[in-house]
């Protein structure tokens, strides 16, 4: 398969979900692509200043690896639920995974999902989240290279397909405030927006295809949540 380039597009790793509405199948497969996929948990301890609401699934953050091999070269894609992450972090977690796969570092995508809720309660830290040790794990780098040998241990037969969708959970936020005339990040309903949705979706080749995992892209900005001081990676 040739590989896709995503920049540094935020990207998201989802089971496909309803609210994905999916265009005409495009399919590829390769004789010789091995894929696996595996997550590691890297929810914060409880911050005691705040409610330590840490007992629904939804509360818990992940680094997640779909780890493939087409015809005996690696790739990886990395997906971590950071709000945010510093350059020499993101480049740490690329050369580490990247030398482990003895492949190039253009052959590992290392992204966060920059929800702002996706580090421990209390605004300052969770902006910190993942630029020093993040939960049992010394490093993001270190947890992303723990998810990737976990993927490994699972890797299977496996084809990929690549498609487009809508969602229409994002909306335009650049506005001026009648009032004032200052602009404001207040819904724009009428300005432009992108609601494509674009999943790279890999599976098993049984008789009954199996999905193994998705890549997917969507141009939103979330902060549902932010400031409620609970820790979520949704
Ligand atoms: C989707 O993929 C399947 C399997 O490759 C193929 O049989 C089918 O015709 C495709 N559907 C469309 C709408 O392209
Ligand atoms: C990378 O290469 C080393 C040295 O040849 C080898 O031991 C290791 O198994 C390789 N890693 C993978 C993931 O195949
Ligand atoms: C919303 O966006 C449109 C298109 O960019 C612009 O013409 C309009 O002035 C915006 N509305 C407000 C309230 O700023």
């Amino acid at each position: 398969m040739p590989f896709i380039n995503f920049g540094v597009l935020l990207a998201i790793v989802l089971a496909l979900t309803p609210c994905f509405s999916l265009a005409a199948n495009t399919t590829a497969s390769s004789n010789g692509l091995m894929v696996g996929a595996a997550r590691v948990d890297i929810t914060p301890t409880p911050n005691s200043l705040w409610l330590p609401l840490n007992i629904y699934d939804n509360e818990r953050l992940y680094v997640r690896a779909i780890v493939f091999n087409n015809d005996g070269v690696y790739g990886a894609f990395i997906s971590c639920e950071l709000a945010f992450i510093k350059d020499p972090i993101y480049k740490a977690a690329n050369a580490l995974v990247a030398a482990y796969l003895n492949t190039t570092t253009s052959n590992v995508i290392v992204s966060i999902t920059h929800a702002h809720s996706a580090g421990p309660a209390g605004v300052t830290t969770a902006n910190q989240y993942g630029n020093a040790a993040l939960s049992t794990y010394p490093s993001v780098a270190e947890a992303a290279l723990a998810a990737v040998e976990k993927a490994l241990l699972v890797m299977r037969p496996a084809k990929v397909g690549y498609n487009t969708g809508s969602a229409y959970h994002n909306v335009n936020r650049d506005a001026l405030n009648p009032l004032t005339g200052r602009w404001t990040q207040a819904s724009n309903t009428s300005g432009p927006v992108d609601r494509e949705v674009q999943v790279l979706t890999f599976l098993s080749t049984d008789a009954t295809p199996e999905p193994l995992a998705a890549w997917t892209s969507y141009a939103m900005h979330p902060v549902q949540s932010y400031l409620s001081e609970y820790t979520t990676g949704d």
